[in-house]
């Protein structure tokens, strides 16, 4: 599944808000129709939301430096924590500022980004699909797959890997709550790929683990810092923890695009988001309007809960410091 078409001239992405039960393309033409795709999660996951952002301000209307300075730190703004989104802004603005031609060479280098994307999923699933045995029930997270990136996905690239050379997998797929990115896009792009996917609430999987109905865990992330802090969707954490108490692999699948060397941990900004998504689900309020609420979208998981990152450029062992760094 692609989640976006770019035909040289128009980029449309696909609504994902509506997923599963409707295909709706929605056309970005400006920097501000890439941010507001973004902010409002038309599209999202780490390394889509960079590519989309690269053609935003690849449609700026000047190519003026202070210009397009604007626009880039606009489109930066529109979700904070994965850094993909920055990267692939910075990239294109970099790009721009020092060419002749800006218009085309900022459309050429986010097809460039857009291009890498696609092979550093491949290249995460071929790097990742001797993880897999035959047999394995795999447990992921949010959506890393298809929808988040283009293609093979990153959590998801390995799976599909494994199933193209015959290794028989099956999936547990969690809602994902509040968003329901694993219940809405993660079960409906598995399944039109044809794999056995189990869909989960986010409460089951203490207990999955301990009925030892699950055996590996892959998920994706938003950004991996030099000393292996795994910045993903809120949720993270939790099943990181049940996997090392129950002995089960715990595996984080990021392209280089996604590894952030220069943020300390302390300063990573974790978005929150509207209390409404979590008062209300489908319009329909399920909790007093009043109340508290507390909506984060990412969390952080400490590295030495990681069994190991599986990259475009290899698998990566601990210590994490010094393999992160010296591989990606
Ligand atoms: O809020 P989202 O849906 O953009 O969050 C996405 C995730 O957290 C994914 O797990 C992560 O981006 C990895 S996507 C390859």
């Amino acid at each position: 599944m692609r989640p976006i078409k770019w035909d040289g001239k128009e980029l449309w992405v696909l609504d994902q808000r509506l997923l599963p039960t409707r295909e709706k393309w929605v056309k970005i033409s400006s920097p501000e129709d890439a941010f507001k795709a973004i902010r409002d999660m038309v599209i999202r996951g780490a390394p889509l939301i960079g590519v989309v952002a690269a053609f935003g301000l690849a449609f700026s209307d000047s190519f003026e430096k202070s210009r397009v300075k604007e626009k880039a730190e606009m489109l930066k703004k529109a979700r904070p924590t994965a850094i993909n989104l920055a990267w692939a802004v910075d990239r294109v603005y970099r790009r721009v500022i020092s060419s002749k031609n800006p218009r085309i060479d900022a459309l050429r280098e986010a097809e460039k980004i857009m291009k890498e994307e696609e092979r550093r999923a491949r290249a995460i699933g071929e790097y990742g699909e001797p993880l897999i045995e035959n047999g394995d029930v795999v447990l992921t997270h949010c959506n890393a797959g298809s929808l988040a990136t283009i293609e093979y996905g990153t959590a998801l690239a390995p799976l599909r890997v494994a199933k193209e050379k015959g290794k028989e997998v099956k999936v547990i797929a969690t809602e994902t709550r509040p968003v329901m990115q694993g219940a809405r896009l993660t079960t409906y792009e598995l399944l039109k790929d044809g794999f056995d996917v189990t869909l989960i609430p986010d409460t089951v999987v203490g207990y999955l683990m301990y009925l030892r109905k699950v055996n590996k865990v892959i998920v994706g992330a938003d950004r991996v810092l030099r000393d292996g802090h795994v910045v993903n969707k809120i949720g993270t954490y939790q099943i990181a923890v049940l996997a090392k108490r129950h002995d089960i692999p715990f595996y984080v699948a990021l392209p280089s695009s996604t590894f952030d060397p220069h943020t300390n941990l302390n300063d990573v900004e974790i978005e929150e988001r509207s209390p409404l998504e979590v008062i209300y689900i489908k319009g329909r309020r399920i909790a007093p309007k009043d109340v508290k609420v507390f909506n984060p979208a990412f969390d952080i998981t400490p590295p030495e809960l990681v069994t190991a990152f599986i990259t475009d450029k290899g698998l990566i062992y601990p210590p994490f410091e010094e393999n992160l760094t010296k591989l990606l």
